[in-house]
């Protein structure tokens, strides 16, 4: 593994795996090159920089060039209207594993979400139920797992799947009990997930290792991850804070986002 390319590296995980992805790597000489639409400031040691934006296919061509491996991180991380969600998160994942195939990457790593399996019920489901998505950007998380399956089953390129739940420096309420990632359990599982041999095609949990999670482990052990952290040390700061128990959103995986009048960014971003 020589270089890892990684979309979103100005994002909060983006930011996190750039300061802690190394550690986990076997190999501590892979370059790691930091592509996002925003800025990223310069270069730092084992580090190469190139902005592109994930809507312009020809841009994301230029950035996959000599790439082993794919951490892709960049999108619309919430709700958005149907029309921004499209552009950047579908056609951009498309752009991102088009791209891939064609410079012959190895492994995508993709964030993809708990929102693909929001509208469950709050007890512990497997990544192989039916995908039940609360949002048109959960909808977008299914397309990219989906567009993965259908890559690895026409080229040579393996797909690993992450679906993240809540990453957070640390749980905010009650709900994370159940869903955080945190950002050293992020760093290893998402190096994992682009260097572990054997794998063509896998969709896992992207939690730490919680005592209340909602979603099973299956897979984690194909990846060698083993987390180091239960958000259950957070238990007696955070598990009364809460919404009313009776609402939806209080009821299913996806919280807030399955509250059909909730719109996330529309509106407040472009
Ligand atoms: N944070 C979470 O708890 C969580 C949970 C589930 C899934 N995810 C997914 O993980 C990924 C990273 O999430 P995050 O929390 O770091 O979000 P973030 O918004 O902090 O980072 C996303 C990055 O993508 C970049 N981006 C947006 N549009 C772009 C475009 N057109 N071209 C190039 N770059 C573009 C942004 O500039 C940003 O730096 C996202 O795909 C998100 O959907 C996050």
């Amino acid at each position: 593994m020589k270089r890892i390319l990684l979309t979103g590296a100005a994002g909060e995980i983006g930011s996190a795996l750039r300061d802690g992805l190394r550690a986990f790597l076997p190999n501590p000489h892979t370059t790691l090159r930091l592509t996002d639409v925003r800025d990223l400031g310069p270069a730092r040691e084992g580090e190469e920089v190139m902005l592109a934006d994930l809507t312009d296919f020809q841009a994301v061509r230029g950035v996959m060039d000599g790439v082993d491996a794919v951490i892709h991180l960049g999108g619309i991380p919430n709700e958005h209207t149907y029309e921004h969600i499209r552009d950047v998160n579908i056609d951009g994942t498309y752009h991102v594993l088009e791209a891939a195939r064609l410079s012959g990457v190895r492994r995508v790593a993709f964030a993809s979400s708990i929102h693909t399996v929001g509208n469950y019920p709050r007890e512990v489901i497997g990544t192989d139920v039916p995908v039940r998505p609360d949002s048109y950007y959960g909808v977008s998380k299914v397309f990219g797992e989906a567009l993965g399956r259908m890559y690895v089953d026409r080229s040579y390129l393996e797909f690993v799947g992450v679906r993240i739940c809540s990453f957070q420096a640390q749980p905010q309420d009650a709900r994370h009990l159940s869903t955080w990632l945190s950002p050293r359990d992020a760093a290893q599982l998402f190096a994992r997930a682009v260097t572990a041999p054997g794998v063509a095609y896998l969709i896992v949990a992207g939690i730490s290792g919680n005592t209340r999670r909602w979603m099973s482990p299956e897979g984690w052990d194909i990846l060698g991850y083993v987390p180091q952290d239960d958000a259950e040390v957070y238990a007696a700061q955070v598990q009364d804070l809460h919404g009313n128990p009776a609402d939806v959103t209080e009821q299913r995986q996806g919280g807030i986002f399955v509250d059909p009048a909730y719109i996330g960014l529309a509106g407040k971003e472009p």
